[in-house]
């Protein structure tokens, strides 16, 4: 990460036990390395000894939960989750970043940016306030060695950052946020003109301009806000300044693609879902479908 702004030192602080993991962080041996583009990200090592190994395996479990990946160093398999490459492999057809400014919004560990970097992008940078994915996109990168910017930031503080990009992806984050039109006018204020923005959110059936907002929780998550049916998030997107509303998919999530591994500490999609009727969550809303769009600036 860049100079840390007081935000960011102010968002690190916020997380509990953050020293330890940094510690570690900061003791992982320095070895010879290359990666491998694929599903898994990989990460190979040249004549590891066992003492490096354990400190590697000992620090990838420490900074559990993996909630995206997976990846790979060396030997050992960190099973995220989130097998990310489904979603990363629906929008993949759909940009080309190279020589581009890009920046993953909501990026969690970094797991798509690493993926970019097959592209050759002129600039990756991902954005996510919080502590413990910094931390596992630091892990990471300590064997990549990327010049990835890692900033840990909001959506929110898009417009203070001043810089502006060629390409945006904000994945699974415009639900999280109480205010999505304001979310989305901070996207497109950080685009260039003509610039590109993906976005997957999730989505209710039907054809009104409505969205659907969770009493208490969403799938047993609670900081879920609005959930639009996707004349609604056209419509947001319009109001908020964007043009060219392309829809690319429209998936539900499945346990293939989301489940409980033993890289994450507590429960998954199976847990989520209604027991008796898997088409709806444990609150009896519908179960989770997201919708994928490209919009411009
Ligand atoms: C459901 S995950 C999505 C991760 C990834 N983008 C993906 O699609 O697989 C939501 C991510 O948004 C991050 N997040 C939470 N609040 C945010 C905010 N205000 N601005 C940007 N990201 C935020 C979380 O830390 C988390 O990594």
């Amino acid at each position: 990460m860049s100079e840390k702004s007081d935000r960011q030192k102010e968002l690190a602080s916020s997380w509990k036990n953050i020293k330890p993991l940094r510690q570690m962080i900061d003791e992982l041996p320095h070895l010879q390395t290359s990666f491998v583009f694929g599903d898994a990200f990989g990460i190979d090592i040249q004549n590891p000894d066992k003492h490096s190994l354990e400190l590697i395996q000992n620090t990838a479990l420490a900074l559990r939960s993996w909630r995206k990946g997976p990846f790979r160093i060396g030997e050992l398999f960190i099973d995220s989750e989130w097998k990310s490459f489904i979603k990363y492999d629906l929008l993949r057809p759909h940009f080309n970043l190279n020589g581009k400014t890009v920046a993953d919004i909501g990026c969690n560990n970094g797991y798509y940016l690493f993926r970019m970097l097959e592209d050759e992008p002129k600039k990756l940078t991902g954005f996510d306030p919080t502590a413990l994915f910094w931390c596992q996109f630091d892990f990471i990168n300590h064997f990549v060695k990327s010049d990835i910017s890692y900033e840990l930031l909001g959506v929110e503080d898009l417009g203070s950052y001043g810089e502006k990009f060629d390409v945006i992806f904000c994945l699974g984050v415009l639900y999280h946020r109480s205010d999505p039109l304001g979310c989305l006018k901070s996207l497109c204020g950080a685009l260039e003109k003509n610039g590109e923005l993906f976005l997957d959110t999730f989505m209710i059936d039907g054809d009104e301009n409505i969205a659907l907002y969770p009493k208490e929780s969403y799938s047993k998550i609670s900081n879920v806000h609005f959930i639009p049916t996707i004349s609604t998030l056209q419509n947001w997107c319009g109001r908020a300044g964007f043009k060219d509303f392309e829809l690319l998919a429209i998936k539900p999530t499945d346990t293939n693609e989301q489940r409980r591994t033993e890289w994450i500490l507590g429960e998954s999609l199976e847990d989520f879902l209604d027991p008796n009727d898997s088409s709806k969550t444990v609150e009896g809303y519908p179960a989770p479908k997201r919708v994928y769009v490209k919009v411009k600036r």
